[in-house]
């Protein structure tokens, strides 16, 4: 006998879940699990709010159609859900996104939303903000929002990415305050200092790029690809960072669960890792001073690193 058709919201969460788990479809877009994903797509489909899932109301069977489809997409097509809806969503943000694209889900967002964390530079001392490898122009928008005195420069090399970006940077509402800049990092830059640069670059290495599930593949090489040991784009930044930073200027940095790597890279350098939601490997910040007077290649003693926890320091 066949199961009934689903005909309430919390039956249609669960009917997708099934098929996604059955499906073995890889997560990790910004939304962790098969149960998420499908509630996600179900509650975009019946144009619901996403905070609260109505599991109890009744779902006309035109509409549990068109949730059916969605999610009969996401299998077959193997695309992140954020693709097949066009948007995603970064801290309370909502960013149009397509295949020119990483989908948003950079941990530097959580700093750039908690306008009290230490380290970051208070309001008042950004004036010139740079969003290095800005894909969607994501973090350039949170950056932006975060520092609302600034004025912010956003660049990719990508100019498909960039196009996505002008779509974020004027549904927010910040073209006066965003500048888009077609740059291979910071080549188009010379001569520009900033108080902050943020970079979410590409940080994936060689041996997982060739294992990646399709999900993954469906985005932009470009934005995931950093050589075989995953470091291409850091060793560029912290090798020409320094001389875009103003005095007393900050650096932040994600790089991947690398800290390991990195920290193998440069000993001398005193890395201050950011605790995330994913770990305290992921995300470093180095002020200008630490970059130039522990400088790559200069000799002095191995400083610890340190892992800055919300507010506190630990050694
Ligand atoms: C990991 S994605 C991050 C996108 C966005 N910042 C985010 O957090 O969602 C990395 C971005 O770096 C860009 N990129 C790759 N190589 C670059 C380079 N040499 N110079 C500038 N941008 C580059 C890619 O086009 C991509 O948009």
């Amino acid at each position: 006998m066949r199961a009934a058709a689903p005909t309430t919201v919390g039956q249609l969460i669960r009917h997708g879940e099934r098929r996604f788990k059955r499906a073995r479809l890889a997560y990790g877009h910004g939304l962790p699990s098969a149960r998420d994903e499908a509630a996600y797509l179900t509650l975009h489909a019946l144009r619901l709010p996403l905070v609260q899932w109505p599991t109890a109301r009744r779902v006309s069977a035109i509409d549990a159609a068109r949730v059916l489809a969605l999610h009969e997409r996401r299998i077959r097509e193997r695309l992140p859900a954020a693709y097949l809806t066009r948007e995603a969503w970064l801290g309370q943000q909502r960013f149009y996104v397509d295949e020119r694209v990483l989908v948003p889900r950079s941990y530097i967002a959580e700093y750039l939303c908690d306008a009290t964390v230490p380290y970051l530079p208070r309001t008042r001392q950004v004036r010139y903000a740079l969003d290095l490898c800005t894909g969607s122009a994501c973090l350039a928008v949170l950056l932006a929002k975060r520092y609302t005195g600034a004025l912010v420069d956003a660049a990719d090399l990508s100019p498909e990415a960039l196009d996505v970006a002008a779509i974020n940077v004027r549904r927010h509402r910040l073209t006066r305050r965003v500048r888009l800049v077609k740059s291979n990092y910071f080549s188009a830059l010379r001569g520009l200092c900033y108080d902050l640069i943020i970079s979410n670059p590409p940080y994936v290495r060689g041996a997982v790029m060739r294992a990646l599930p399709r999900e993954y593949r469906r985005e932009p090489a470009l934005a995931l690809a950093a050589g075989r040991d995953g470091l291409d784009a850091v060793r560029v930044i912290l090798a020409q960072a320094a001389r875009h930073l103003n005095p007393g200027g900050v650096l932040v940095v994600e790089c991947g669960h690398a800290r390991e790597l990195v920290e193998r890279a440069w000993p001398r350098v005193p890395f201050i890792w950011l605790e995330t939601s994913g770990g305290d490997d992921c995300v470093f910040l180095l002020t200008r001073d630490e970059l130039t007077s522990h400088g790559l290649g200069r000799a002095q003693g191995v400083r610890r690193s340190r892992v800055l926890s919300r507010g506190r320091l630990r050694g």
